[in-house]
């Protein structure tokens, strides 16, 4: 069986807060768990999720600034989630009829929901509108649907448009989303002014990737079209500027910097493969020449979630060289944000029991895990944050070994990390396989049935490691 000496240096060590050391530390009530809930089961915990609300409102509040943060709960199924959003004061963002359903059912007031999904029919329109939720438009086709419900049922809706297409570094932003800021300014002031049933309460953008400068850039048009609007009498009372706050989840930057270099090595055959099969994790080698960076989430980062928002808040917009803050409390505008994986950030873990050890035809190690790759997966080509592995063999018999956790689908791809992964000792069936930090989007987001394997269940933790099932449905 292949072992190396080579990927000991190659951890990529998580940060773990301390309720899931806690949980660590009783490998008793870990098991427990994973029998009655069976494998894999998500175990979470609003504690971090609170205290990630508290990070931004304090950033909000040094500089005096009216705010609402509305969760992204399309990150995470779990209705907790949304429950102590609204218990915090704050809001929920919402993106299917089930998801707005769901909060309504749990008695948050439409007041503290905004409805942003990318695609709204009849159903989910209507139900925004009876429930005053405000209605972030994308499209002239959204609108004009909307436009017929407000009018057929004579209510009035609150309504928030949806920008897109900035400019940046003399190009325009590509995205599928919202107005450009000429066309939202002919619908606001031409067609919502004038609307019997519909208000303007303000501008709402989400970029894909996480550039301070872009976002900044975003905030600077935006106060532009904000101006543009109050020069004829119109008063926009919020700018929601999104998501996409970055999360730290690694301990180490020298082992996140050395695994990008490793990687490249690898793929160019200077060095062993540190992927199945040296996946190359999104990179392509063309002639021995290697394109591209690996098309992974910035899993180290020494700018995250609150100390993302400030750089965002204190960079100066381009065209009134006045930092953001300023701007926006200067013209009384609340800033709204969305956060999904950066308010989950340490909330929730996933573990899975071994049921298996083989070797494929090339000698690699293989440890056959009870759950599947869709229970544990984001759009990143990969997940490049070590698993903690709970064993039940006795320390003195331990002997590291490496190998790579596979799951239950029935593809030849059914890998559950491409990353080979460094055992302390050798796994044993029943042992667990604790994969930290996996609340934001890596549990959920992807999360298939094929198979008919049963979905995961979802258990929380509360500050004594008692453990209950809130969110069963
Ligand atoms: C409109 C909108 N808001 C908020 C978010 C949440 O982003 P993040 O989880 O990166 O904070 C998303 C994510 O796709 C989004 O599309």
């Amino acid at each position: 069986m292949k072992t190396t000496t080579d990927d000991k240096h190659l951890s990529l060590t998580p940060i773990i807060h301390d309720w899931v050391q806690r949980l660590l530390a009783d490998k008793d009530l870990l098991a427990e768990t994973v029998k009655q809930e069976n494998s894999p089961v998500n175990i979470q915990s609003t504690m971090p999720f609170r205290e990630n609300i508290a990070t931004y409102k304090t950033v909000f509040d040094r500089y005096a600034l009216a705010h609402k943060i509305f969760f992204a709960r399309k990150a995470n199924k779990c209705l907790s989630y949304a429950k102590a959003a609204a218990a915090a004061g704050e809001g929920v963002d919402t993106a299917s009829h089930k998801e707005l359903q769901q909060c309504l059912e749990a008695g948050i007031p439409g007041e503290q929901l905004i409805l942003t999904a990318a695609v709204k029919n009849q159903a989910l329109l209507e139900l925004a509108v009876e429930e005053h939720v405000t209605i972030i438009i994308d499209n002239m086709d959204e609108y004009e649907s909307l436009d017929s419900i407000v009018r057929a049922k004579e209510i009035n809706a609150k309504v928030s448009i949806r920008l897109g297409g900035f400019a940046y570094d003399n190009k325009t932003l590509p995205t599928r989303f919202g107005f450009t800021l000429i066309q939202a300014y002919s619908l606001i002031s031409e067609q919502i002014e004038a609307h019997p049933y519909l208000t303007f309460k303000g501008l709402h953008f989400h970029l894909n990737g996480y550039s301070v400068e872009q976002r900044v850039a975003a905030i600077d048009q935006c106060v532009k079209l904000i101006d543009k609007l109050l020069a004829v009498g119109i008063q926009t009372q919020h700018l929601d500027i999104g998501g996409g706050y970055l999360v730290n989840y690694l301990a180490n930057r020298a082992e996140w910097e050395n695994f990008q270099q490793e990687l490249k090595k690898a793929v160019l055959g200077q060095r062993p493969a540190l992927t199945y099969q040296n996946d190359a994790l999104g990179m392509v080698l063309i002639d021995g020449k290697l394109h591209g960076e690996p098309t992974v989430y910035p899993y180290y980062n020494e700018m995250y979630k609150g100390l993302f928002l400030e750089k965002i808040l204190t960079s100066e917009a381009p065209t009134y060289q006045q930092a953001i803050h300023e701007l926006i409390k200067e013209r009384s505008i609340e800033l709204r944000i969305e956060p999904g994986r950066s308010l989950l950030d340490q909330a929730g873990i996933t573990v899975a029991r071994v049921l298996f050890r083989k070797q494929d035809t090339e000698g690699n190690l293989l440890v056959g895990l009870e759950m599947n790759r869709t229970q544990l997966k984001s759009s990143s080509a990969d997940f490049l944050v070590d698993p903690i592995h709970i064993t039940h063999q006795a320390q003195e018999l331990q002997q590291p070994v490496s190998g790579f956790l596979v799951g239950g689908y029935c593809l030849e791809q059914e890998f559950l990390l491409k990353r080979k992964i460094q055992f302390a000792t050798y796994p044993q069936i029943g042992d667990l396989i604790v994969f930290p930090n996996t609340a934001g989007y890596m549990m959920h987001f992807f999360e298939s049935q094929a198979h008919q394997f049963a979905l995961a269940s979802n258990v929380f933790c509360n500050e004594d490691l008692a453990i209950t099932n809130p969110d069963k449905d």
